[in-house]
């Protein structure tokens, strides 16, 4: 029993470490919107390419929600959207959001934003994917849950990273990576150890081998968050099926 239960749990460890997709869908039209479109609900974008006119793109620099494609209200939903590189804050989540099969051709200073802020509450980014972020893929500065499955990254600094340096910084945030196929990167999650955050990394690659660092977070203006690791320690990062090949 035991054996079969081992064999049943490598092989849906293998099935998951396929995305949905690696390669960046065609869009099916363009559309553009001079303010952060507001999402409560479901809003399917029906593979359009989404652009902000004027471009809010500032690069780095950080702005806020307002320079966002999208702003989705708590238990909100977006699928199937394409954003281009012309704007800034890719997607707000001010609480549990749900975003599946969205695509980010050119992250300007972050693909999306989660603020949820209860301890028991999940967001989910299902399939998809993102590249050229020169940062972060996905910031995480609420509390709870941020879970991405089945996602493609491909030349980017980190997937997840645990806000650093945020007012009320606290958590603890738990990051749970599944499937995801990460290319000319850095870690998959960043997390804060002082704030005992986990990183849970099942059925996944990154091709340099890189999977989670660990700092310790701050408040705002108290400095800087300084790396204390990197690589698994069983503790607050563990992996399980992670690879090199990709
Ligand atoms: C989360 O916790 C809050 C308050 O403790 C509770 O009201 C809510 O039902 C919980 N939600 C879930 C999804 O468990
Ligand atoms: C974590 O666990 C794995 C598998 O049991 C083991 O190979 C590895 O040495 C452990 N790492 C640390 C830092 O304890």
């Amino acid at each position: 029993m035991k054996s079969t239960l081992a064999t049943l749990s490598l092989l849906a460890t293998t099935t998951l470490a396929v995305p949905s997709a690696t390669t960046f869908p065609a869009a099916s039209g363009e559309t553009a919107f001079p303010t952060a479109h507001i999402v409560s609900g479901s809003f399917d974008g029906e593979m359009l390419r989404f652009s902000r006119d004027p471009n809010t793109c500032r690069d780095q620099t950080e702005t806020g929600e307002a320079d966002a494609m999208f702003i989705v209200e708590p238990g909100g939903a977006i699928s199937n959207a394409i954003l281009s590189a012309a704007q800034a804050e890719g997607i707000h989540c001010r609480g549990a959001c749900t975003l599946t099969n969205v695509w980010w051709e050119d992250v300007c200073e972050d693909a999306a934003t989660f603020k949820q802020a209860a301890a028991n509450a999940t967001s989910r980014v299902v399939g998809g994917g993102a590249r050229r972020a020169a940062d972060k893929i996905f910031q995480f500065n609420g509390r709870g849950t941020v879970a991405v499955t089945d996602f493609y990254a491909e030349d980017y600094g980190k997937l997840v990273r645990s806000c650093g340096d945020c007012g009320a910084n606290g958590g603890p945030r738990h990051v749970v990576v599944e499937g995801v196929v990460a290319k000319q990167g850095g870690v998959l999650c960043g997390i804060n150890s002082n704030y005992e955050d986990t990183c849970t990394i099942t059925g996944s690659c990154q091709n340099s081998g890189k999977s989670c660092d660990r700092y310790t977070g701050v408040e705002k203006g108290d400095g800087n968050s300084v790396k204390i690791g990197s690589g698994p320690d069983n503790y607050s990062c563990s992996v399980d099926g992670f690879t090199r090949t990709c």
